[in-house]
């Protein structure tokens, strides 16, 4: 892991997570509208709880040798939400994901971060054919972040924690570069 900069955008600065991260990350964690689609429960995580999957994704890192970008607001440096790569064991393929601290909603951040994110992937992984979201269906701000970096919902699903039905939105490789650009 590193400060370096993975991607950069307009207004936004993405880079590996870190072990700096942990404040901002449990912080987060904490708020119930973010929590709801991110957690098995759909609860927001105390303290120790949020740690734990700010250790999972640190180690996501570790393992992968990527995972889940900070993304950083340029024009306050502050820390906004984690956006990118993610492929736990047993994922049914290699996702976007995104979450945006409450504060920081409605100003697209999402979605800037996350195009910037499927493009690191197609780089990254020449081999790969998509890009997928697993986005719960009552999830209307995720399903909108979805359309806006050009995913399209596919018939499939996947069954998160044995229990959470999620659908699986998709962005294929050659109509997503077409679209968005390497
Ligand atoms: C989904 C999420 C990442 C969107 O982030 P964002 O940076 O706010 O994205 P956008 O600014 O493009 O807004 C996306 C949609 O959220 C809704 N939204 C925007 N601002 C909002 C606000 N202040 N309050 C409530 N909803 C808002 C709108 O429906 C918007 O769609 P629209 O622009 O077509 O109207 C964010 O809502 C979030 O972190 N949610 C909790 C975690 C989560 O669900 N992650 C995805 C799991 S699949």
């Amino acid at each position: 892991m590193t400060n370096d900069i993975a991607c950069e955008t307009e207004r936004l600065i993405l880079r590996p997570m870190t072990p700096a991260d942990e404040g901002a990350f449990c912080a987060m964690m904490a708020d119930a509208d973010v929590a709801r689609f991110l957690t098995s429960d759909k609860r927001p995580q105390s303290y120790e709880a949020a740690w734990r999957s700010f250790a999972t994704m640190l180690g996501h890192w570790e393992i992968r040798g990527y995972g889940m970008f900070s993304v950083i607001e340029k024009a306050t440096g502050e820390w906004v939400g984690r956006v990118g790569p993610w492929k736990p064991a047993g994922w049914p393929g290699l996702e976007c994901g995104w979450g945006v601290a409450r504060g920081h909603w409605g100003k697209g951040y999402a979605p800037e971060a996350a195009i910037a994110s499927i493009r690191w992937l197609f780089a990254r992984f020449p081999d790969l054919d998509r890009v997928i979201s697993l986005i719960d269906p009552d999830n209307a701000n995720s399903k909108a972040v979805a359309r806006k970096v050009g995913e399209a919902e596919t018939d499939e699903e996947y069954l998160f924690d044995g229990a959470i039905p999620l659908k699986i939105w998709s962005a294929d490789r050659k109509a997503w570069l077409d679209r968005f650009g390497a």
